[in-house]
C-alpha cells in the first residue's frame, strides 16, 4: 500500500478577503500536496473557512446583512482565489456545513458525557479579533498579547473543558514525540506555556448566537475555536468511524501560522486525547510574511491583495516568491521590489534563458529535434548528469523536513549548473567540427536536464512545469512521477517546440512601489527614444573618425545595487580616469575584469544610468546564444592608445 499523507491548512475567517499572508500557507500546503502525489503517495489535502463567532457576527451586522449572506459571499471569493492560484485541494470544509455541525455537536457531547466538560461561569477578558480568552496575568498593558488590540471584559455562564487535567499527559507526549511540534523553537515556546499552568478552557458563549448550539444547552453556542479545530475531523466524516477516518486519521501535517500554534498544540491535542483519538503527527508553525518588516493587517493598511499581484505578474512568480524568499518557519519580508528582483533573476534569467537558449541552439543545429547522445560523457557532462540524477531524491528529502526554500534552491542549483555547462561546453564551437557527435551529446544533456527540471518544478509552479513540458515537445505530463526524474528517459527524436519566453523581464523602473515616490516620478518620465541601429548604411571615413576609440584599462569593477545587469567600471584611458556603466553583469564577474584592456568610445556624450554617471561606452560582441564578450587587446597595447 502506498504511503499516505493527510495535510491541512488553517480554515480562514471570512471576516474579510484574504491577503497574501493567507495565500502563503495555502501555497505551501498545495506544493507539498502536489509533491507527495507526484512521489506516488496517497494524499488528502483539506482547507476551508471558519465562519462562526463574534467577529463574523459583528462584521455582518456592520454591513447590514445576515451572517450567512455575509460569509457566503466571502467564502466564494476564497474559492475563487484558490482556483486562480492553482490550489488543488481535496475538500473544503465550511463550518456552516451540516456535516460540520454534526461533528462539532458529537465532539462536545462525547467530552461532556465523560465528565471533561462542566458548567460554571466565566469572568475574564476576551479578544474578539483573535477569538481568544485571556486571564488577566497574560495581558500586556490591558491588551491582547497576540494582536496587541484592546480586550473586552466578559461575564457569562459557560461550559468549561478540563484542559488542566490533561496537561501532564500532553507534556509527556510532546517530550516523547519531537516531530509533533515543529520547528523546535516553537516546541520550546509551547512547552513553556503549558508549564506555566493551563487553566480550564471556556468552550461556550451566550452573548451572541452565530455558532453551533451546544447540544445539551441550546442557550449556548460552541466556542469558535472548539468548533473550528473540529474541521480536521469533519473532512473525514466524523463522527462516523468510516473508511475516511480509518484511512486518513491521524493527520500527517497541520500547517499553521505561528500565532495559532497554541490552539493546535495544546487545545486540539487535548480535545483528541479526550476523544480517545491519536494526535496528528506534526503541527508546523511557520513564520509571518511581513510587509516592510511589519505584520500585514487591514487596520495598518498594509495588506497585499494576491489577486492584484496575480493580475500583474501571473501566478507562478507569486508562488515562487512565497516559497523561495522565506526560510520556512521564520518570518520573511514581502515587497514588490523583492518580488520583481526574484522573478527577473531566477525565473526570467536563470530558468527562462536556459530554456530559450537551449531550444534556440537545438533549432539551429538539429532543426529542433533531440539528437541521439552519441559521444561518451566527459567529466563535465558526467557532473551535470549526476547532479540532475540526484535532484528528485534531494528535493524529496528537503520536503520531508518541510524545507521548501531548500528544495527550490536545489532545483535552481541544477539550473545554474546547466547554464554554466552551456558556457563550458560552448556548443557553438562544437558546431564547427565535422564530427557532430559531441554537439549531439551536449544538446541532449541540456534538453534532458530541462526535462528533469520541468518535472521537479511542476508541484511548485504548475503552469511553468506544463509550459516547459510543451516546449520540450513531451506529452503525458500528468502521468509522470518521481520515478521519471531519472537520467536518460528523454527519447531521442523528440520534436521540441520553442515558444515565447515564459517570464519576460519586468522593467524595474516602471514597477516601483507607490511608496517610493522618487522612483515613481522617474518612471513617469517619458522613456528615452530607442537608438536605432542602422545596418548596411555606408559612411565616409570622416564619419568614422568622429568616433574616438581608445584602449582603456579596467581599474575597478563593482555591482550596482538594484541593477542586476549593470556594472560600474573605473577605467584608465591614458589621459584620465573615467567611470563607465555597462550592461555586462550577467556575463562577467567584477573580479574577472580588473586589469583587462578594453576598447571604449571616448567622446560619447556622458549619460546617467540608474543614477550613476557613465562617461563613455565599451565595445562588446554578442553570440547568437546571447553570451557577450568584451572586445579586448593584449597587455602590449597601453591604455590611451587610439583604435582606428
Ligand atoms: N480561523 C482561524 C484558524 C482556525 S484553524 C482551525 C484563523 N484564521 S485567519 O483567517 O486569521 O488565518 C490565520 C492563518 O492565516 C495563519 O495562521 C496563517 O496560516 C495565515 N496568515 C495570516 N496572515 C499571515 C501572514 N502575514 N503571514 C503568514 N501567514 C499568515 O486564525
Amino acid at each position: 500500500m502506498s504511503e499516505r499523507f493527510y495535510l491541512t491548512t488553517p480554515i480562514y475567517y471570512p471576516s474579510d478577503h484574504l491577503h497574501i499572508g493567507h495565500a502563503y500557507t495555502t501555497t505551501v500546503a498545495d506544493s507539498l500536496a502536489r509533491w507527495h502525489r507526484f512521489a506516488g503517495r496517497d494524499v488528502y489535502f483539506v482547507t476551508g473557512s471558519d465562519e462562526h463567532g463574534q467577529k463574523i457576527q459583528r462584521a455582518a451586522l456592520a454591513k447590514g446583512v445576515s451572517p450567512q449572506a455575509y460569509v457566503d459571499e466571502i467564502v466564494a471569493s476564497f474559492k475563487g482565489l484558490w482556483e486562480k492560484m492553482n490550489i488543488e485541494y481535496d475538500d473544503f470544509v465550511r463550518t456552516t456545513d451540516d456535516r460540520h455541525h454534526r461533528a462539532v455537536q458529537a465532539v462536545f457531547q462525547k467530552i461532556y458525557d465523560q465528565g471533561d466538560i462542566y458548567k460554571s461561569s466565566y469572568e475574564g477578558w476576551y479578544c474578539t479579533p483573535c477569538e481568544t480568552f485571556w486571564v488577566e496575568s497574560r495581558l500586556e498593558d490591558g491588551h491582547c498579547p497576540d494582536c496587541k488590540r484592546p480586550v473586552e471584559l466578559v461575564e457569562e455562564e459557560s461550559y468549561f473543558f478540563r484542559l488542566s487535567k490533561y496537561a501532564p499527559r500532553l507534556l509527556e507526549y510532546i517530550e516523547e514525540h519531537p516531530e509533533f511540534i515543529q520547528p523546535e523553537t516553537r516546541r520550546n515556546e509551547m512547552v513553556n506555556f503549558i508549564k506555566s499552568g493551563l487553566e480550564d478552557l471556556c468552550v461556550s458563549r451566550t452573548t451572541f448566537d452565530w455558532g453551533i448550539p451546544v447540544p445539551i444547552d441550546e442557550k449556548h453556542v460552541v466556542y469558535v475555536w472548539f468548533d473550528a479545530l473540529t474541521n480536521y475531523l469533519t473532512a473525514l466524516g466524523y463522527p462516523e468511524q468510516g473508511e475516511l477516518m480509518e484511512k486518513w486519521w491521524p493527520a500527517d501535517l497541520h500547517l499553521v501560522g505561528k500565532e495559532i500554534m497554541r490552539f493546535h498544540t495544546i487545545i486540539w491535542p487535548i480535545m483528541l486525547m479526550a476523544l480517545d483519538l491519536p494526535l496528528p503527527k506534526t503541527v508546523f508553525g511557520h513564520g509571518w510574511l511581513l510587509f516592510d518588516s511589519d505584520k500585514m493587517s487591514k487596520s495598518k493598511g498594509n495588506v497585499v491583495d494576491p489577486l492584484v499581484l496575480i493580475a500583474e505578474f501571473g501566478v507562478d512568480p507569486i508562488r515562487y516568491f512565497l516559497m523561495r524568499e522565506v526560510s520556512f518557519g521564520q518570518d520573511g519580508n514581502f515587497s514588490r521590489k523583492a518580488l520583481i528582483e526574484r522573478t527577473n533573476a531566477d525565473l526570467a534569467n536563470d530558468l527562462g534563458n536556459l530554456l530559450n537558449r537551449t531550444l534556440s541552439m537545438l533549432d539551429r543545429y538539429f532543426s529542433g529535434i533531440v539528437p541521439e547522445p552519441a559521444a561518451s560523457p566527459n567529466a563535465i557532462d558526467q557532473a551535470l548528469i549526476d547532479h540532475a540524477n540526484s535532484l528528485g531524491d534531494a528535493v524529496d528529502a528537503s520536503l520531508r523536513q518541510y524545507k521548501l526554500n531548500d528544495a527550490l534552491v536545489k532545483i535552481w542549483q541544477l539550473i545554474g549548473r546547466a547554464n554554466k555547462y552551456v558556457d563550458e561546453r560552448a556548443p557553438w564551437n562544437l558546431a564547427k567540427l565535422d564530427d557532430k557527435s559531441e554537439l549531439a551529446s551536449v544538446m541532449y544533456n541540456l534538453v534532458e536536464t530541462l526535462r528533469i527540471v520541468a518535472l521537479t518544478i511542476k508541484p511548485f509552479l504548475p503552469e511553468t512545469g506544463e509550459k516547459m513540458w510543451q516546449q520540450l515537445g513531451l506529452t503525458d505530463l500528468a502521468a509522470k512521477s518521481l520515478s521519471d526524474v531519472k537520467w536518460g528517459l528523454l527519447p531521442a527524436g523528440t520534436k521540441t517546440a520553442k515558444g515565447d519566453p515564459m517570464f519576460p523581464r519586468i522593467e524595474v523602473e516602471k514597477e516601483e512601489p507607490a511608496k517610493e515616490t522618487q522612483k515613481k516620478a522617474e518612471a513617469k518620465k517619458p522613456a528615452a527614444p530607442v537608438q536605432e541601429k542602422p545596418e548596411g548604411v555606408v559612411i565616409g571615413i570622416e564619419d568614422f573618425l568622429k568616433c574616438e576609440l581608445v584602449v582603456a584599462e579596467i581599474m575597478e569593477a563593482d555591482p550596482i545595487k538594484g541593477a542586476d545587469k549593470l556594472l560600474k567600471l573605473q577605467v584608465d584611458i591614458g589621459s584620465e580616469k573615467r567611470q563607465i556603466v555597462a550592461g555586462i553583469a550577467q556575463h562577467y564577474a567584477p573580479s574577472d575584469l580588473v586589469g583587462r584592456r578594453i576598447i571604449v568610445v571616448k567622446n560619447l556624450k556622458p549619460a546617467k544610468l540608474r543614477g550613476e554617471l557613465s562617461e563613455g561606452m565599451l565595445l562588446a560582441a554578442t553570440s547568437p546564444e546571447g553570451t557577450l564578450e568584451l572586445v579586448s587587446v593584449s597587455q602590449a597595447i597601453p591604455a590611451g592608445s587610439r583604435v582606428k
